[in-house]
């Protein structure tokens, strides 16, 4: 009994730390009902009984959206239907994880993927539906001009500050292949509707721009292997067309690895015939920041780009902003 207590008092701290850093400022609904959660003894008490992974904040909202359509309206809501509909809700967190797809994130992967001898094998590790893999079928709006295919149902548009490649063209790929703990459908309804489930209240854009990039994804489907990053990459890249300049890149990925996973990860991506493109939090790759300029701020928030393990931009966690380092301007034609 005493453990299951401290289990709750935990899972309370989680909830309102949620609600007070993570989501304060950024969705006020999402903040009010992770509150309402951490004061709710018979929702901690649900979520209690889930294996310890599972029990996670952005889950159960994200459960709570896919199973009526939106979020709850307030705290009482999210209670009546957390309690009156227990057995699906569990049975949907267990079967479902979070693994957000945002194809908006490829404008801060095309000006590096532009200045690679094509065609490109692009190999994406953690591609969750692989919406990233479709970098040549989206149209850009830099500051510097158009890109891409005017026509796509997917636009990007992208601030960028510093001086870095100047994307002319996109790149023309020869291959696309991805690997996934979980792969999922961009064809199937149920894991697109999943995917808009996890985005949160407030981002309609990103709801509508993931529905455009899977139909897109869905007409030209990429082979995404389902298994661990780690184990899957060297007979992946092997099967990729020779001729091709092969790009294994992710991201918002390794964050999930632990840090022994990571760094297996580095030392199969460094001992592949391939260029490896990352961009993730900067806390995320220790060899990545240990090579920054400048000491990144304490509470730095943008996401890395790098290439080859050498940092060349800070860029916005969802997409739509890119800041050159110094070294990027050795990559403009
Ligand atoms: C936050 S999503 C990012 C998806 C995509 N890269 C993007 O930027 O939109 C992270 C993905 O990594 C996958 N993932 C996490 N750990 C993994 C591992 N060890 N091996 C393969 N995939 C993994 C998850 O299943 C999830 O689909």
């Amino acid at each position: 009994m005493r453990a299951l207590d401290d289990e709750l008092t935990d899972l309370a701290g989680h909830y309102r730390r949620f609600a007070e850093v993570e989501a304060a400022g950024v969705s006020p609904r999402y903040a009010e009902l992770a509150a309402a959660v951490a004061g709710d003894a018979d929702v901690l008490g649900f979520l209690g009984m889930l294996p310890a992974p599972k029990r996670q904040a952005n889950l159960l909202l994200g459960a709570l959206t896919f199973l009526h359509g939106g979020p709850p309206a307030d705290g009482a809501e999210l209670r009546e239907w957390v309690v009156g509909d227990a057995d699906r809700l569990r049975a949907t967190m267990l079967a479902r994880a979070t693994q957000t797809n945002e194809a908006a994130r490829c404008a801060a992967l095309l000006p590096v993927l532009s200045t690679l001898p094509g065609p490109l094998a692009l190999v994406e590790v953690g591609a969750s539906a692989g919406l990233c893999l479709y970098p040549d079928r989206y149209g850009y709006a830099y500051p510097t001009g158009r890109v891409g295919d005017a026509g796509s149902a997917v636009q990007l548009r992208c601030t960028v500050t510093g001086d870095g490649p100047v994307p002319t063209r996109v790149p023309q790929v020869a291959a696309r292949a991805g690997i996934d703990l979980d792969p999922l459908d961009p064809a199937d309804p149920d894991d697109v509707a999943w995917l808009q489930a996890l985005i949160w209240p407030g981002m309609e854009e990103r709801r509508d721009r993931l529905a455009a990039a899977a139909a897109i994804a869905a007409r030209e489907p990429a082979e995404v292997v389902r298994g661990d990053l780690v184990e899957q990459l060297p007979a992946l890249v092997a099967r990729m067309p020779a001729g091709a300049t092969v790009v294994v890149f992710h991201t918002a990925v390794l964050a999930y690895l632990d840090a022994a996973a990571r760094e297996a990860f580095v030392e199969t991506v460094s001992g592949l015939p391939v260029r490896w493109l990352s961009q993730e939090g900067v806390p995320v790759l220790a060899g990545v920041r240990d090579r920054l300029p400048e000491p990144p701020a304490a509470e730095e928030s943008r996401f890395l780009l790098a290439l080859d393990g050498e940092p060349l931009a800070y860029t916005a966690p969802h997409g739509g902003r890119i800041d050159w380092l110094p070294a990027a301007a050795a990559l403009r034609r």
